[in-house]
């Protein structure tokens, strides 16, 4: 496959249209897509691709019954929140990317965990250092208030279908019934066991490490109390959450010992989602549409931008992986500086997104050895020094998240990445799940030369993230391809990956996620070698003199769908447990 895509180039450009023509236009903010649909009306069925079976299978059934893309993410999202525990759940929060095919709006509801109203700068400051990544990981402090469950309700405000109620019903089921504890949850017990908490905080313990031994594959596990919960939110709505005794529950576990939290009552009260826009930026004749910060959506524009300024007619294979490297390299740099809440600070995206500065930045592109540092969009604002602004950020988050990608039976769309950030978020436990310890995507140390970060803690403020729920256009509007992933930093490099294979190697939905991960964030480029492929990249990138660091394995969870011209082609992530489920257009 490695050195197969140019062939398939040919394809894709048959798929796509002329892939060389405009390769950049202008870039475009806009919550909603203009109307300009030339194409048919939906004739490809309905699709989904996420995380675990079960929760395939729940939005498989919803889409079945009837139901919209948002219904069945939502109906998929809290079932993984009882078999995927480790990876997003109530007590997390989630960015949705939602596209509605009659209307071509496109909208974005971020509900991203926000900091405590008591949250300080240096909260995770202790004697002058910042706190260590396992305590901070497993403290009160990182839980921030959760988004789930008020982005589920606006979400079904926005485009829900089927009753609320319904939404709710196969989870509580699951979890009244039972269900059986699949390879990789049990995978995680034994480590966790000795790295976290998570065997220590009783009620942790009591649920994964049952008469203290651990949840083991194929055991059947109930969780009574996360039917009890859905129950309520499903009967009185997201205010069964915030307030009353699930919101009590919340507090007390954040605030309990060790390194106890700030976060209150009033907090979960006040919680609310928000409608954010739409970037969209142009790609060859297509649109690449993502999330805006706080989510790390802008990176995907750029990468393809930079990777496309950086290879020429002339570039054989592994050129284009190199190109795919130093695109990475340069927009990492400048998303670890600039990106952070939008509402806290000023982030020039307009400027980092636009022709001029992409076409400027990539005559930077570093030297192998070089570590890359960020540009400045002063060389397309007059007047306006950026880079001096922020300090160097380096916060690292982990791959405590999940994605799923839904096409319904009307060509509606939804990529929704969620989150607790680290495996089993902040291991506290309230009324049978998980919180999270999402206040670690802030950057934990204050610099002592007191410059500021632009991804600094603040009261009410929502980190920064890597999750980037993607979706690509034609020029008509017709919607082409649905992507996400989890994986913390490496997000932005896995989710490029999918664009980059699908649009300019020319790969299929599978071939893409399959693809050997390459993440060039900083002066190391990590290559996954699991495949032959991998090594090969592994080993020209050396030959090259990139730093390379060759990894067994990589975190991704990658849950797409490409969107053909007579069928829908989906793909889950072999590194995780999902599947991909289709439903057949109705025939006229
Ligand atoms: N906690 C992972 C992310 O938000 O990117």
């Amino acid at each position: 496959m490695y050195y197969q895509y140019r062939l398939s180039v040919i394809a894709t450009a048959l798929l796509f249209g002329c892939m060389s023509c405009n390769p950049m236009g202008e870039t475009v903010h806009k919550p909603g897509i203009e109307v300009n649909k030339s194409g048919p009306q939906w004739h490809l069925g309905a699709m989904v691709s996420a995380a675990n079976p079960h929760a395939v299978d729940a939005a498989t059934a919803i889409l079945a019954k009837g139901g919209s893309a948002i219904d069945a993410v939502i109906a998929a999202h809290t079932v993984l929140g009882l078999v995927e525990p480790q990876s997003s759940g109530l007590g997390g929060g989630a960015f949705l990317l939602n596209y509605n095919n009659a209307t071509d709006d496109l909208s974005f509801i971020d509900g991203r965990e926000t900091a405590p109203a008591l949250a300080s700068i240096d909260m995770f400051m202790k004697d002058n250092e910042a706190m260590g990544f396992i305590e901070a990981w497993q403290s009160g402090i990182a839980v921030g208030t959760p988004g789930a469950v008020a982005l589920y309700a606006s979400a079904h405000q926005m485009g829900g279908r089927l009753p609320w109620p319904d939404l709710f019903e196969t989870a509580i089921e699951l979890a009244s019934n039972g269900f059986l504890v699949s390879p990789r949850l049990a995978g995680y017990l034994p480590a966790m066991a000795r790295r976290s908490r998570l065997a220590i905080n009783p009620d942790t313990a009591a649920y994964f490490y049952p008469e203290g031994e651990a949840l083991q594959e194929g055991d059947l596990l109930k969780n009574p109390a996360y039917a009890e919960t859905l129950n309520r939110i499903a009967s009185e709505g997201p205010s069964a959450f915030y307030t009353g005794d699930i919101a009590q529950a919340i507090v007390k576990a954040a605030k309990a010992e060790p390194n106890g939290g700030s976060i209150s009552l009033t907090d979960l009260a006040n919680y609310s989602t928000v409608n954010r826009p739409v970037i969209c930026g142009p790609f060859r004749n297509l649109k690449i549409c993502t999330t805006s910060p706080p989510s790390s959506g802008g990176a995907q524009i750029m990468i393809a931008n930079l990777y496309d300024h950086l290879i020429s007619d002339g570039s054989n294979d592994a050129d284009r992986v190199a190109a795919f490297t130093d695109a990475q390299r340069l927009a990492y740099a400048d998303r670890d500086h600039y990106f952070g809440d939008p509402d806290e600070v000023a982030i020039p995206l307009d400027a980092l997104l636009s022709p001029a500065y992409l076409r400027h930045r990539a005559t930077q592109r570093f030297a192998p050895q070089a570590t890359p540092t960020p540009g400045d969009p002063a060389t397309v604002i007059d007047d306006l020094a950026m880079v001096p602004q922020w300090a160097r950020d380096t916060t690292e988050e982990m791959a405590g998240t999940t994605h799923l990608s839904i096409i319904d039976s009307d060509g509606n769309a939804v990529a929704m990445t969620a989150t607790i950030e680290g495996a089993f978020g902040s291991q506290r436990w309230a009324k049978g799940f998980l919180l999270n310890n999402e206040m670690t995507d802030f950057a934990k140390a204050v610099p002592e030369d007191g410059t500021r970060l632009a991804n600094a803690v603040a009261p009410n403020r929502r980190p920064r993230s890597s999750m980037s729920p993607t979706m690509v256009f034609d020029e008509e509007d017709n919607l082409r391809m649905v992507t996400g992933s989890p994986g913390g930093n490496s997000i932005p490099a896995y989710v490029a990956k999918t664009i980059i294979g699908v649009l300019d190697w020319g790969l299929s939905a599978q071939q893409a996620v399959d693809y050997p991960n390459i993440i060039a964030r900083g002066e190391k480029v990590r290559v996954e070698i699991a495949q032959p492929e991998g090594k090969a990249i592994a080993e020209d990138l050396s030959s090259r003199g990139y730093k390379v660091q060759e990894r067994a394995g990589e975190n991704s969870g990658l849950h797409i769908i490409v969107v053909g011209t007579d069928s829908l082609d989906g793909a889950a992530d072999k590194r995780r447990e999902g599947k991909v489920s289709s439903i057949k257009p109705q025939t006229p």
